[in-house]
């Protein structure tokens, strides 16, 4: 029998239905209607839209409304530095930083050591690594530096703190029990910590004064902490952000949950700094196969690529041209192309893409500054 799923910010289990997220979560789908009017402004639809790997939303049509209004928005996302950064982590921001550069807009980025500290078994200086090490590999997507500014909860506390406890007050125990499945024995900064997520995303407003729109793109996962805090920020006078929901890259493992990069589970994910002989280990041997057992099967019932994980990623981020991942889909479908064909494509288009981004990588080491946000006035 199949499990039941199971979905909050730390914990992705069962095989996931997405029909009933958005039923169950209250959000709505992104219809074609929707992608015309995203279009109309973006002049072409990022993959993640066109393929639906972005597949829901909150506000969406109410943002636009605004910004066709000359209302401009700012994109607000975020990382829990808990550990390496792989391939799936890589798609959301790459979407987000299409985002920032059609709409030329500014993204806040927050790193929540905070969050990883209290819910992970790691050491306070080891989340300080962590949060050190993923700068770089968002800096090496190569976002505008003007543009983007970095909070980091325990650094930028001045700035984050007093808006927390706006919302913490309004938030009370038995909501986030409900949405989170906390019990008595989870720790009380747990237990705090949605109020220190939802900030960001007024920021903006309270830097300049004014109420500015706020557009999340998170994978769906995260989507709870926005729920529970969406009644608060009109009683605290803001807007409620727009979010723009994604869907998960699979592990390696196979389609259902999330890519762990944490753990003992390495060889599930492909992370950011493996070197070219990892990458084709790790898809050759744990890259979960829609293929059949042997070529003679193969070639004669095909393979099945809504299954086949090397097929799922060139689809959400390693094949950009529609045409050709047709073509790849119906060749393996009909048994022409053969899975290790199909490993062998997707590793040279993976390291292609690694090698540049390794380069990038060593080079953001130096821009950390520039992407920090400067608080001028510690009092505000
Ligand atoms: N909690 C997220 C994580 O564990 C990080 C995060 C903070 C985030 N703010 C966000 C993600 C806003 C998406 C949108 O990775």
């Amino acid at each position: 029998m199949q499990k039941e799923f199971r979905i909050t910010p730390w914990e992705v289990s069962g095989k996931i239905d997405y029909e009933k997220i958005i039923k169950e979560f209250g959000i709505s789908k992104i219809d074609n209607k929707l992608l015309e009017r995203i279009k109309k402004h973006t002049g072409e639809l990022h993959l993640m839209l066109r393929r639906k790997i972005f597949f829901a939303n909150r506000d969406l049509n109410w943002l636009l409304n605004e910004y066709e209004k000359g209302n401009k928005f700012f994109i607000y996302t975020g990382r829990g530095p808990s550990g390496p950064i792989h391939l799936g982590h890589l798609g959301t921001w790459m979407f987000t930083k299409w985002l920032q550069d059609k709409f030329n807009v500014e993204l806040w980025f927050q790193f929540t050591d905070d969050e990883k500290f209290l819910f992970k078994n790691k050491s306070f200086d080891e989340i300080q690594r962590w949060t050190g090490e993923n700068m770089l590999d968002v800096i090496a997507l190569g976002f505008n530096p003007d543009k983007t500014h970095f909070l980091v909860d325990t650094k930028h506390a001045n700035l984050i703190y007093p808006e927390a406890i706006k919302f913490a007050k309004k938030i009370t125990l038995s909501t986030v029990k409900a949405a989170f499945g906390f019990n008595d024995s989870n720790n009380i900064g747990q237990v705090f910590y949605t109020s220190i997520q939802a900030v960001p995303a007024i920021i903006p407003s309270v830097l300049k004064r004014k109420n500015i729109p706020c557009l999340i793109p998170l994978a769906v996962d995260q989507d709870p902490h926005f729920r529970v805090a969406r009644d608060v920020y009109p009683k605290l006078g803001f807007y409620k952000p727009s979010i723009i929901h994604g869907i998960f890259l699979p592990p390696l493992s196979g389609i259902s949950g999330k890519m762990d990069s944490g753990g003992k589970g390495d060889e599930r994910a492909i992370l950011t700094t493996d070197s070219p002989e990892e990458v084709e280990n790790k898809i050759k041997k744990y890259a979960f196969s829609g293929g059949q057992p042997s070529i003679e099967e193969h070639r004669k019932k095909g393979g099945n690529p809504d299954v086949d994980v090397s097929f799922q990623y060139l689809k959400m981020i390693f094949e950009p041209d529609d045409k050709k991942l047709k073509e790849i889909e119906e060749d393996y479908r009909s048994g022409k192309m053969l899975t290790s064909e199909l490993k062998t494509y997707l590793i040279e288009k993976i390291n292609v893409f690694l090698k540049e981004h390794q380069k990038r990588r060593e080079k953001a080491k130096k821009e950390i500054k520039k992407f920090m946000f400067k608080t001028r006035d510690p009092l505000r």
